[in-house]
């Protein structure tokens, strides 16, 4: 098939995937409009081309060669509305997370500065539900606006249809593949609310931060803490962190009392998955081209010269040791593209 001007033949993903995985795309395309956007997923549908919807590539594990179209949205607008005390932000879908944070906070704008510094583009956002201190996507997200790959058809999602839990959503489970994400709708608030319940946040900011201030110093321990992708090649959290029966929590915590445990307010206890990697000797280990982050455990480095193999090989050595040790099964966190 000849493909449309705006689509690239064989296109090169390494650059466009934060692990740096080496990946080839059949062809790609960036539509930076609704229309053009729609007249590439119905191309695609005419022609029988498979579609793969990429976003910042931070939470994807590319194949090496993947057929039919990848489709990054760049629909790149966003723009804000007031409606009596509250006030809503309406976000296209290739708009850059972190941008948008630090551009809603200097605002003096609240509901999303302790999510600063998430890789990514905003449209990937609901798919896992971003998450980070305390805060979700979901706490401020009302509505997410989708796109039918079937007919071209926009519609708005009400938060409740999205279903969101602890990295999870609709969008990895019942409309996986069959809608794009165009536009999020966030309820923000120019009330001071600020969320420094997790870890040191309410140590290391000062006496009545502002939003801005909160989603700066977010992004300071975030630094101190993860690999900078452009450094070192990564996607943040490898693993999801396990929730466990109460009866398993229980037996863990007789044998190891310091381990960190959160119980759920919908049964279950969460454990912490970086704690369990780091207490079975893996910190700073290496698997080939692969290897687990000196300072933060949950997270699996690229060195360079590996590709999604090596990765599975590595992230299965890493499950088995926790399974082994703590009898605990460990879920991968980033997606997994098909070929
Ligand atoms: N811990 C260790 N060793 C490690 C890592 C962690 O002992 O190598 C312990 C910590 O001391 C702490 C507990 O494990 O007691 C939890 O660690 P941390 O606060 O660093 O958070 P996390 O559970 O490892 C989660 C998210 C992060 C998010 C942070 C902060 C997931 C899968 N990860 O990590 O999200 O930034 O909380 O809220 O839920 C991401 O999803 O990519 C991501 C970075």
């Amino acid at each position: 098939m000849q493909p449309p001007a705006p689509w690239h033949r064989e296109c090169d993903l390494t650059h466009r995937n934060t692990l740096r995985l080496p990946s080839r795309a059949q062809f790609f395309a960036a539509p930076t409009t609704l229309s053009t956007l729609r007249d590439c997923l119905m191309l695609a549908r005419r022609e029988g081309v498979p579609v793969t919807l990429l976003g910042g590539g931070s939470n994807v594990l590319l194949p090496p060669a993947l057929g039919g179209v990848a489709v990054r949205p760049a629909l790149g607008q966003w723009w804000l509305e007031r409606n009596g005390k509250r006030t809503r932000a309406y976000v296209g879908a290739g708009v850059s997370w972190h941008a948008l944070v630090m551009a809603l906070s200097a605002r003096g704008l609240w509901g999303v500065e302790n999510l600063a510094l998430i890789p990514g583009d905003c449209g990937a956002a609901p798919v896992q539900n971003i998450g980070a201190y305390g805060v979700e996507l979901a706490d401020t997200l009302s509505a997410v606006q989708v796109m039918s790959l079937a007919d071209g058809k926009a519609r708005w999602l009400s938060r409740r249809a999205c279903r969101f839990g602890y990295r999870d959503s609709v969008f990895k489970r019942e409309l996986a593949g069959s809608v794009v994400i165009i536009r999020l709708a966030l309820e923000l608030s120019f009330a001071p609310q600020p969320v420094l319940g997790y870890g040191d946040l309410a140590a290391r900011v000062g006496h009545a931060p502002t939003a801005l201030e909160v989603a700066q110093t977010v992004s300071a321990i975030r630094r101190e803490k993860l690999p900078d992708p452009q450094r070192l090649p990564n996607a943040g959290s490898f693993f999801k962190n396990p929730v466990v029966d109460e009866a398993a929590a229980r037996r863990l915590l007789q044998r190891y009392p310091e381990m960190p445990h959160f119980a759920q307010a919908s049964g279950g206890v969460k454990l912490a998955a970086g704690w369990l990697i780091d207490r079975c000797g893996l910190k700073g280990q290496r698997f080939g081209a692969f290897g687990v982050h000196q300072r933060q455990a949950l997270v699996l480095v690229h060195f360079g010269g590996g590709d999604r193999t090596g990765l599975k090989h590595a992230a299965g050595q890493v499950a088995g040791a926790v399974r082994e040790r703590f009898g605990v099964a460990l879920e991968v966190e980033p997606r997994t593209i098909s070929a």
